[in-house]
């Protein structure tokens, strides 16, 4: 293993045997747990280090924009936590988090219009480490979880480690319907299976970048009431709206239908600093039901005892010294320019058979091209000889679904590259366009498998092109 000097990442001495062969598994594999059968590494975790290539256009990454972050700020606060604070950062902390950084919590969940007390909050490493507290809490092998369509690329790997049964409902403009959640819960229920928890991203869905309607909030969290199901709000975005009036979480209406002064019954909230401050902090918090909260608790003090208390004592510092609002105020105004901007180039440069979502914030646009190229193989293809990369759709579903569709990040890209990158996704896609056709005589075909709701009715706010078919029989009528 050697450093790479530019990135500071490390990079294996001998890329060829960077993974393991498969006789080299083979040789431990009696040792290994069956779950271990499960573990599969994020699409996204692969990408990072394809995309780090200095020539290469990423829009792979989930990445906000910390160039965005005073230096002097950032130097400031950390000696001062160095100076003051020495023995506490250095030293281990409660499991829960520290005092400062829970109140800076406590100040974000209140910018949600969400009150939560204290008590009910554990501080995490990263969002990401709640929904593996979440799993390790809930799940037996072989439990059902009901997700969205697509989902969460990050969390895919996590629900396969734990060997759980994930029912992934295919989400339409408003997020996912209910109507087919309650459907799905009774599929199951017939079967005499019962899901242990709903997973949500209500807000700018990573990766759709569609957001959840206010009457399917009210219903998903009646739903979870009446059948008595927990639902993990995983909500890393909400604060970044580019446009449109802020809904209310689904931690604050169950809440208020629980009416015990502010605490949900059956929402696990999920928040995190890496959206609104920075993902190197690794830092994150879950909301939980106290007996909940509890387990969540326990599970952690088994994976990494304490989240940082350098980072927690940075993060209370920042709160403290600095207006973090107005910070996240420069991210929105950034992201909502880099959004438009990429909107703007897939209308360019994507061609008539595609189609993606208009997101009112977040950081993600989801894009679905013709069903006969596969994004897995366009990837390959994007960066082998256009140098630009996105994350491939079927890193989105547990079933092999999402082979057509691809999300890319517009937030941490400069407005060029993304201009750039998305005209060069576009080559690739017309040179399979051009390549289907000559191979099929030019017949462009009518889609076989039958496509997701998505495409009975499109996803958020898409912007939905003239198909070719259209196109083409419009000019044969002329
Ligand atoms: C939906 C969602 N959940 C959780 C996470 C985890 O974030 P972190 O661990 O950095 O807080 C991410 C990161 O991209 C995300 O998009």
């Amino acid at each position: 293993m050697t450093i790479d000097d530019r990135s500071g990442r490390r990079v294996p001495a001998h890329p060829e045997r960077a993974r393991p062969a498969t006789h080299e598994l083979e040789r431990y594999k009696s040792l290994f747990a069956a779950r271990t059968q499960g573990m599969r590494s994020s699409a996204m975790r692969d990408m990072m280090s394809l995309t780090e290539r200095p020539d290469v256009i990423s829009l792979a990454g989930g990445l906000p924009d910390t160039k965005t972050f005073a230096p002097e700020l950032y130097a400031k606060l950390m000696s001062r936590v160095a100076a003051e604070q020495t023995a506490k950062a250095l030293q281990y902390g409660p499991t829960e988090g520290l005092a400062a950084t829970v109140r800076c919590i406590v100040e974000v969940m209140a910018a949600e219009q969400t009150l939560v007390d204290p008590d009910e909050v554990l501080v995490t490493t990263g969002g990401q480490q709640v929904i593996d507290l979440v799993c390790k809490a809930l799940l037996d092998p072989g439990d059902v979880i009901v997700a969205e369509a697509p989902t969460y690329p990050g969390a895919v790997p996590t629900f396969g480690a734990y060997q759980a049964d994930v029912a992934q409902i295919e989400m339409d403009s408003d997020g996912m319907p209910i109507d087919e959640l309650e459907a799905t819960l009774d599929r199951l229920a017939a079967e005499g299976r019962r899901p242990k928890f709903i997973y949500t991203i209500p807000n700018f869905q990573n990766p759709g970048g569609v957001t959840m309607s206010l009457p399917r909030r009210r219903r998903l969290v009646e739903v979870a009431r009446e059948r008595e199901i927990l639902v993990l709000e995983d909500n890393p975005y909400g604060l970044l709206r580019y446009e449109g009036d802020p809904l209310p979480t689904l931690y604050s209406l169950d809440a208020a239908l629980a009416g015990r002064g502010g605490a949900s019954d059956f929402v696990i909230y999920l928040g995190t600093f890496s959206k609104i401050l920075s993902p190197g902090v690794r830092l994150g918090w879950a909301v939980a039901p106290a007996p909940v909260l509890e387990k969540l608790n326990l599970g952690k003090q088994g994976a990494d005892l304490c989240s940082s208390p350098v980072t927690q004592l940075f993060v209370a510092a920042y709160f403290g010294e600095h207006d973090w609002r107005a910070y996240l105020e420069t991210l929105k105004a950034l992201y909502r320019k880099r959004r438009d901007a990429m909107l703007g180039a897939l209308e360019a440069h994507f061609g008539p058979d595609a189609r993606w979502t208009r997101p009112q914030g977040g950081m993600f646009v989801w894009a679905t091209l013709p069903d006969y190229i596969d994004t897995t193989d366009l990837l390959a293809r994007a960066l082998e000889t256009e140098a630009v990369a996105f994350v491939p759709g079927r890193a989105a579903y547990v079933d092999g679904r999402g082979a057509s569709c691809m999300r890319m990040n517009f937030a941490g890209v400069a407005e060029e590259d993304i201009v750039e990158g998305i005209k060069r996704i576009g080559r690739v896609i017309a040179e399979q366009v051009g390549l289907f056709g000559t191979l099929t005589g030019g017949a462009p075909r009518a889609a076989q498998q039958p496509e997701p709701a998505a495409e009975a009715e499109p996803m958020a706010d898409v912007v939905q092109l003239r198909r070719r078919e259209q196109r083409e029989s419009k000019q044969r009528s002329n």
